[in-house]
């Protein structure tokens, strides 16, 4: 079976750590408390402008599993949101579109500091309570981590190119132009792939009907729009059709294949699939 979520608005403070001081509106897109099968765990902050005097609103925190933050700015190259990130001796200033990896146990928190986009938060286990250990928890040191370990400025694959950098026929211009912002070539063991594929209003008569295959692993898309956009798919998967708006989640479970069919709109694709270890 595959399900659709369609994401809560809930309040910051639901999780430990987190305070309601954080700028926009929270949805969370996937949880165990939603879906008691997922293998993830994501949410999705929309922000227009983050106040000059924004405060902190997070307390540093460890987790045991690899967790992401990922910065979607509203421009049309994804540009626009800035963010202050701690990981352990490392304190970066980085803007979208960003992949920001936080390593088991790493000590970790971040703040908005600017601009209007999306800021994501992907855990990954299902669970992201579950996922947090005592500060006191570290297991190895983060002395030698260094900055290119942590954050990967995302771009936007070419045409004919697949993720893995090969030629890959089936990649035409025609297609939304994919943006990979997590992968085993980007990351030490990241656990997951992700990556975002971007429907501008300038290609609208472009797009038609593409196929995933069936997985191997738990996948999750997420669909999100900047501004009031929304964008419409329609998703076939396991012989039934399903005509779907954002914001909302598709889980796939391991094994089914689907296809998407572009209806209408603007906006974004997120993939995340489970690596398999
Ligand atoms: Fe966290």
């Amino acid at each position: 079976m595959d399900h659709i979520i369609v994401p809560e608005l809930r309040k910051t403070s639901e999780i430990p750590y987190h305070a309601d001081t954080a700028p926009g509106q929270r949805y969370v897109f996937i949880a165990k408390d939603v879906f008691p099968f997922t293998a993830f765990y994501v949410v999705g902050r929309k922000v227009i402008e983050v106040p000059h005097d924004q405060p902190k609103w997070l307390e540093p925190h460890r987790h045991n599993c690899p967790t992401y933050y990922i910065l979607v700015g509203n421009r049309a190259d994804l540009t626009g949101l800035q963010a202050q990130v701690s990981i352990e001796h490392l304190s970066l200033s980085v803007e979208s579109p960003v992949a920001i990896f936080l390593p088991p146990y790493a000590f970790h928190s971040y703040r908005l500091i600017g601009g209007s986009g999306w800021s994501f938060h992907a855990n990954t286990r299902p669970d992201y309570s579950e996922s947090l250990v005592p500060e006191d928890a570290a297991t190895k040191s983060f002395d030698g981590l260094q900055p290119d370990d942590v954050a990967n400025a995302a771009t936007p694959l070419p045409p004919g190119i697949s993720s893995k950098g090969e030629a890959d026929p089936t990649s035409r211009p025609s297609r939304p132009l994919q943006w990979r912002f997590i992968g085993p070539e980007v990351f030490s063991d990241p656990w997951v792939e992700l990556d975002l594929w971007q429907f501008t209003p300038a290609q609208f008569c472009q797009y038609g009907t593409w196929r995933w295959a069936a997985t191997n692993s738990d996948q999750i898309s997420l669909l999100f729009s900047q501004h009031e956009d929304q964008l419409e798919l329609l998703v076939c998967s396991d012989n039934n059709s399903h005509h779907v708006r954002s914001p909302v989640t598709f889980y796939h479970q391991k094994g089914l294949p689907y296809s998407y069919e572009y209806l209408k709109g603007s906006g974004f694709l997120m993939r995340i699939k489970r690596l398999e270890k």
